[in-house]
């Protein structure tokens, strides 16, 4: 079959391509083809947004341009045939101009690591050329499918709000808005009152709609030519894109088994992660039939092609100009559609995807069964309609389709007087995100009555398709709408919707809890308006109206608040202020460049993993025949090919580069195959076969434990006696509570390039990591050189998290022996699920303790044991629970203290360092058994806390001093006081006493963070300064650039050192041939050790330019560097720091492992909503003290970037296994972080004034990792909200959250009359679909 010509536009330059590869996707394309590499690659399944570009399209029959976002990664690149595209490279430049939205998101400092940056930004910029005046809630709609895991959102929405209707002028006109240049809004002044400015909007450049690019005239004046049947076609498969039906059902008859793609959303997914192949694919978006919009008189008739973008905005307008009573479906579609996935997957995937790929938990076919839709079906046989009922689903991902019938319309009614329809969905995340239950309910009454005539439940989530209860609505025909069916319910439901306790997707017990929670607010919402019908006269109790509210969206409310820099601070003098990260226009315009965007070297090569697909096996054999006479395979790696040592590891030599016998967890590297690009080397690795004998595999901490499996790396910390404290107290109380993982989720996902040198044995290894020196080292051993000969490079990372610290280096290590192999340059990029199921997480915790406390609350003696999950080598995990023993105390002084730790060797991939590192972890433990006190006493927690809290001068259990100048009381007090606590706590009270279903709970919660490396070596870095004699200054340090902001702190040190403004002082990269050994770039440390480095070596310089400016006093920085030039004298100096006076011994608990402390407080209120496990964040006030800060807009970046990824871990962050130890959470479908929507409403953020601390670079203090626990306030609001849930339904004994406190952990925590229907079943009965470690 002859292939046509690809032809479309990118940033209005015209692309042909006679020989397209139609497996392509547009990102590929755009990336490799293009070298368009702005777009990013984030997860490859529509779930970050890294991708999103703007597609243009005219139709000639409505003679109209429309604009929209889609995600290049699930976008064929045949689809944008005919189409023009526009990435962020298209609409601005550092080097031309920037677009005001590549200004507004840098300059409100929206971007740090800057990975996700080009998505959001497209996604704003599409959005404001359809509208150029947007509401806020359409702004933030436009970022539901966009996901950044740095900046916690708050800088972003604030610097796009000044687009909003709700903060411009209102007028858009040609010359633009006046761009709010005075314009403000009462939130405006209120947030102006109580923040210091971060940025001045005044100095955003106004944004002109008029002046954007045209639509490619060729486009639109060739569209017919544009607008013929096309085909393209490889090997492997033909893409055709037929115009009309006949033609489409022709294809459809004579190949069967060819998949219609609109959005190629599921589709797309089901070839890159389900191993799928369609030969065949048939593109119906040019087929007009397939795209009508027809309003009838009973309804509305979509084509089955129409996008769910283009279905909103219909119904939205009949909803608006018909009857309520008729428009209940469609409000009903409506509402789930502002659920279902983000704009970029909405705009092209379309309703007949929806319904055919036939999902158990497809959000709209509970919606259209329920409501009894029409379907029209077509194939060359003929047309027939069928009714959307329990018939139309025949099985998992099945319908009653014939192989050639295709859907062609789809009916949806209107509902009628007396008829009442809605839906239901509820997701591990509110946005962007899959249901675990989601229903329709419609019920008809006798003509003005309360008896029901008709009902329909149809539910998702509840069995292998969407199923209707046909026994309940059987059993509910001819009953009155009154309380006691809800008697009857569970058990109807319990019939109907029969859940295995090993059913594929777990939750059991809150599955089948929410179906009847579900027909509950359907129960309630229909009472309300019978009632306001007259109907009947009970109403809703007043207790449970809230029940029944939608839940809305309010505007975010924020406050920054900092001290400015002294009046007489010299303007060069940049320590202090709020910079710009150095990096974030050109983060903006795509321009800056990650590791896998630099271009192809010549000769280079692509490697893919091979990996275990087994927790614990011996390998009998590998097959890899089929996979190397791939055509475009070069070799297939294993340890036989490792020139140097094949054992490697982290802390200890305890991994292997290649597995050569065993496997110890599922993703462990076996191979690698090296082929000519990624997709090659992919699909090869995929024929590997190995062959494995298994072995009984450790999986949880509880196996673990059992079997005594740990690493040799058990300490104890103690102090006082234990026993005597325990004798002492009013009462002594024990317990557990676990702490679950976190993944990283960086944007960008572990990428490498090796370069073999060819002499010498010398390699280059350009990474994105936290540790080149680890890189280099590890990648020495393997290939059995000296660490002379590899230089390890990072120019910088899309985002690290402590996820790049040591992982990374055993991939580069596999890199590096395979480019050694076939001597060529090589790389990789992982794809996001590979990068999750390989490289460890935050590692799970279980804690068991005993405590003993007297009446008023006071501690007096504890035990702890903490045990991690530390997976199958040791990596860091000794010093992860060292940390967590020196964080158990939390804010705490415990007179008496025992607690041991035990990593627990398993078999899953290795855990790792994750911001916090293990200090969440302990404190955690702490705050939780605070709770028990509390309760136990029946005194309020946050007295528990200030009765205990540690007072200056007081000594912690690893006896160090604990002196913070004041500053934990100072914040504490401050806290209490700028969230109005008490005043609020009562009124969270008053508001349970008056509300059953919903409730809300406020924590106020302490932190202190021990700043330096545990393991002392680490607390040193060194940085080389060199001047050139222009009077331009180079800086490399030790550390990595990932997203923090290090470099530009740095560039603001040497700006205050040298007396020179930072625009003359520049950072490349970090390398090992510039700065050696150093320690990766973590625990917090970055600035204060790199800080003291760079000065260091500044100071030195300047000494050796004193006796020139001595000489020339009036001259300038240039003259002087000039003149010692001229004087030969050296203008590169290096400096050295290491930390003074640290190191602690836990064998004999003497010295002190902290330079000092980083203290901080948080407060949040939340509400939940008891029937469905929902949650949201009301507000949230911090007060940290970061001593004089180096640079406020980066330290409060850092702040709300920890507060939200800590509230992703102690929320809505669930990983989960299988039993036998594969994960199943691997990617943002699965694995949910939290996104734009989860920012709490209001959000206060305020730096301690005048705390200065004299043991880090001027005065400042370190703040990466501090901030994070204080999301914890979160997870002890929420479990404030269940306790007065639980007292409702009479419930009143201590009770134990684990953390995460998801939707499902909520829900069957609050228990009720429903959750006790459906009781779970008999543990070791059954094996569960998943666990959690
Ligand atoms: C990030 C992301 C988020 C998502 N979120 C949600 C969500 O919240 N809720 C939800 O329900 N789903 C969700 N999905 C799933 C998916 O987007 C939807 O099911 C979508 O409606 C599929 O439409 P599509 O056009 O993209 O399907 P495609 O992938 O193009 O096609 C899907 C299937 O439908 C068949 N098909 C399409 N049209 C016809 C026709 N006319 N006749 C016969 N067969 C046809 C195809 O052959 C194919 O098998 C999500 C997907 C992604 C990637
Ligand atoms: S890379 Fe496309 S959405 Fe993540
Ligand atoms: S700045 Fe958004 S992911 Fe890093």
């Amino acid at each position: 079959m002859e292939s046509d010509t690809l032809v479309f536009f990118v940033n209005g330059t015209k692309v042909v391509d006679k020989n397209v590869d139609p497996e392509m996707t547009l990102l590929t394309y755009l990336r490799t083809k293009l070298n368009f590499t702005g777009t990013k690659l984030g997860c490859a399944e529509g779930g970050c947004g890294a991708c999103t570009v703007m597609i243009s399209k005219y139709s000639p029959s409505e003679n109209q341009i429309s604009h929209y976002s889609v995600n290049a990664c699930l976008s064929p690149v045949c689809a944008v045939h005919g189409l023009a595209v526009t990435t962020v490279e298209g609409i601005g430049s550092t080097k031309t101009r920037l677009h005001p939205v590549q200004e507004r998101i840098a300059k409100a400092h929206g971007s740090q690591c800057g990975f996700c940056t080009p998505g959001i930004v497209m996604s704003m910029y599409t959005l404001l050329r359809n509208n150029p005046q947007p509401s806020y809630d359409e702004m933030m709609a436009a970022f539901e499918g966009n996901l950044c895991r740095c900046t916690g959102y708050r800088p972003i929405i604030q610097g796009y709000k000044t687009f909003t209707k709700e903060y411009c002028c209102g007028d858009a006109g040609v010359n633009g808005c006046c761009q709010n240049q005075n314009a403000t809004t009462q939130q405006e002044e209120e947030e102006m009152l109580s923040s210091t400015k971060l940025y001045n909007a005044n100095e955003f450049v106004p944004f002109d709609p008029t002046q954007e690019p045209i639509f490619p005239p060729e486009l639109k004046n060739h569209a017919d030519q544009y607008s013929k049947t096309v085909q393209f076609c490889s090997d492997r498969l033909k893409w055709i894109r037929p115009v009309s039906i006949d033609e489409i059902l022709d294809l459809k008859a004579q190949y069967p088994d060819a998949k219609l793609i609109n959005g190629n959303t599921e589709v797309g997914v089901e070839v890159k992660f389900k191993n799928q192949h369609y030969p065949v694919l048939l593109t119906p978006s040019h087929i007009p039939e397939l795209k009508r919009v027809e309003i009838t008189d009973t309804g509305v008739v979509f084509g089955a092609s129409v996008s769910l973008s283009v279905i909103d905005k219909v119904l939205k307008n009949q909803i608006e100009s018909l009857p309520e009573y008729k428009t209940g479906v469609f409000s009903a579609i409506v509402e789930m559609l502002r659920w279902f996935a983000g704009p970029q997957v909405r705009n092209v995937s379309a309703i007949g995807g929806n319904i055919i790929t036939a999902s158990p938990i497809s959000d709209l076919n509970p919606l259209l069964m329920a409501a009894g839709c029409k379907l029209t079906l077509i194939s060359r046989s003929g047309t027939r309609n069928v009714v959307m009922n329990d018939t139309f689903f025949t099985g998992y991902r099945k319908t009653l389709l014939e192989k050639e019938e295709i859907l062609l319309f789809v009916h949806i009614p209107h509902t009628r007087q007396d008829e009442y329809f809605y839906g239901y969905k509820q997701s591990p995340r509110r946005e962007d995100d899959i249901a675990i239950v989601n229903a329709g309910m419609r019920v008809i009454f006798e003509p003005g009555t309360h008896i029901v005539r008709e009902i329909a439940l149809s539910f998702g989530g509840m069995a292998p398709t969407t199923v209707l209860a046909t026994k309940t609505m059987k059993a509910l025909v001819g009953r009155k709408w009154e309380e006691n069916m809800l008697d009857d319910i569970c058990e109807l439901l319990k019939k109907d919707l029969q859940l295995s306790p090993s059913a594929p997707g777990g939750m059991i017990e809150y599955r089948k809890t929410l179906t009847a929670s579900f027909f509950f607010k359907f129960y309630l919402t229909v009472m309300n308006k019978l009632h306001a019908k007259e109907v009947i006269e009970a109403s809703v109790p007043s207790s449970y109206k809230t029940t029944i509210s939608p839940l809305q969206r309010d505007n975010i409310k924020s406050s920054q608040l900092y001290q400015e820099v002294a009046d007489g601070q010299p303007a060069d003098d940049a320590v202090g202020r709020p910079l710009v990260h150095l990096s974030a226009f050109k983060q903006t315009t795509g321009e800056a460049i990650y590791c896998d965007d630099i271009p192809p070297i010549n000769g280079e090569l692509y490697l893919a993993f091979v990996t275990s697909t087994k927790a614990h096996a011996k390998i009998r054999s590998i097959k890899s025949d089929e996979a190397t006479c791939l055509d475009g395979v070069h070799a297939f790696i294993t340890y036989k090919d490792v020139p140097g040592s094949n054992s490697t590891g982290v802390a200890v030599y305890d991994e292997e580069v290649f597995a050569s016998e065993k496997v110890v967890c599922v993703g462990q590297i076996i191979g690698a195959i090296v082929a000519d690009d990624k997709a090659i080397a992919q699909r090869a690795a995929k024929q590997v076969i190995v062959h494995y004998d298994e072995l009984d595999p450790i999986i949880t901490i509880e196996d673990a434990i059992s079997k005594e499996s740990y690493f040799n790396a058990i300490h104890t910390i103690a102090r006082g006696n234990v026993q005597e404290g325990f004798e002492m107290s009013d009462h002594v109380i024990d317990g557990e509570v676990r702490l679950g993982g976190q993944e990283h989720f960086y944007l960008e996902a572990n990428a490498a390039i090796a370069i073999p040198k060819g002499e010498d044995g010398e390699m280059e290894i350009i990474s994105s990591s936290q540790n080149p020196t680890l890189n280099q080292k590890l990648a020495a051993k393997a290939l059995g050189v000296p660490q002379n000969r590899i230089v390890a490079k990072v120019k910088r990372l899309g985002g690290g998290f402590g996820g790049k610290e040591t992982r990374c280096c055993m991939y580069s290590t596999c890199l590096a022996v395979a480019a050694h192999r076939v001597g060529k340059p090589v790389r990789f990029m992982m794809d996001r699920d590979e990068d999750m199921c390989m490289s460890g997480f935050r590692h799970p915790f279980l804690a068991r303790y005993k405590v003993g406390f007297n009446n008023n609350g006071k501690i007096q003696s504890i035990e702890i044991d903490l045990y991690s999950n530390a997976g199958c080598s040791l990596d860091l995990s000794a010093s992860v629970m060292d940390r967590a023993l020196y964080s158990v105390d939390g804010c705490y002084m415990i007179p008496n203290i025992r607690t041991t730790g035990y990593p627990c060797k398993t078999n899953i991939a290795s855990n790792t360092a994750f911001r916090g590192f293990g200090g969440p972890q302990g404190m955690f433990v702490m705050e939780h058994i605070i709770t028990d006190i509390a309760y136990k006493c029946n005194i309020s927690q946050h007295r528990i806390r200030e009765i205990n809290m540690y007072k200056e001068g007081d000594l912690t259990h690893y006896n160090q001093t604990f002196i913070t100048n004041n500053s934990l009381d100072r914040c504490w007090k401050e806290c209490l006081q700028k969230s109005d606590y008490q005043r609020r706590k009562r009124q969270v009270d008053m508001y349970n006493s008056e509300n059953r279903w919903k409730k809300r709970g406020i924590s106020i919660i302490p932190t202190k963070y021990g700043i330096s490396f545990t393991f002392k070596t680490l607390n040193q870095t060194g940085a080389l300064v060199q001047v050139y004699t222009d009077g331009s200054v180079l800086i490399a340090h030790g550390g990595t650039e990932m997203g923090q902001g290090l470099h530009t702190k740095m560039i603001q040190v040497a700006s205050r050192a040298l007396n020179i403004p930072v625009n003359k002082i520049f950072i490349s990269e970090t390398s090992t041939n510039t700065v050696p050994n150093t320690s990766p770039t973590a625990a917090s440390s970055g600035s204060d050790l790199n800080g003291q480095a760079v000065k260091i070596a500044c100071d030195k310089i300047l000494q050796r330019l004193n006796s020139f400016v001595l000489s020339n006093p009036k001259g300038s920085w240039e003259d002087w560097v000039t003149a010692a030039y001229l004087d030969r004298v050296s203008l590169s100096a290096t400096g050295f720091y290491k930390v003074p006076d640290i190191g602690h011994d836990m064998n004999t608990n003497t010295g002190h492992p902290f330079s000092y402390f980083t203290v901080g407080v948080g407060c949040s209120e939340v509400e939940i909503d008891c029937l469905t496990g929902d949650h949201h964040v009301i507000r949230t006030d911090i007060v940290m003290d970061l001593g004089q800060s180096l640079n406020p807009a980066i330290d409060i970046g850092q702040i709300e970037g920890a507060f939200m990824q800590g509230y992703g871990l102690f929320t809505i962050e669930d990983l989960r296994w299988s039993p036998n130890g594969t994960l199943l959470t691997r990617g943002p479908g699965m694995y949910k972080i939290p996104s734009f929507g989860d920012v709490p409403t209001v959000f206060n953020v305020s730096l301690l004034a005048n705390c200065p601390n004299k043991h880090a670079i001027y005065s400042s203090k370190a703040v990466g990792e501090p901030p994070l626990f204080l999301a914890s306030s979160v997870f002890f609001g929420i479990k404030y909200a269940i306790m007065s849930a639980r007292a409702d339904a009479g419930i009143t004994n201590i009770f134990c959250m684990d953390s995460p406190a998801t939707a499902e952990h909520i829900r069957m925590a609050c228990q009720d009359q429903f959750t006790s229907k459906f009781p779970p079943a008999e543990p070791g009965t059954y094996v569960p679909w998943f666990i959690r470690m």
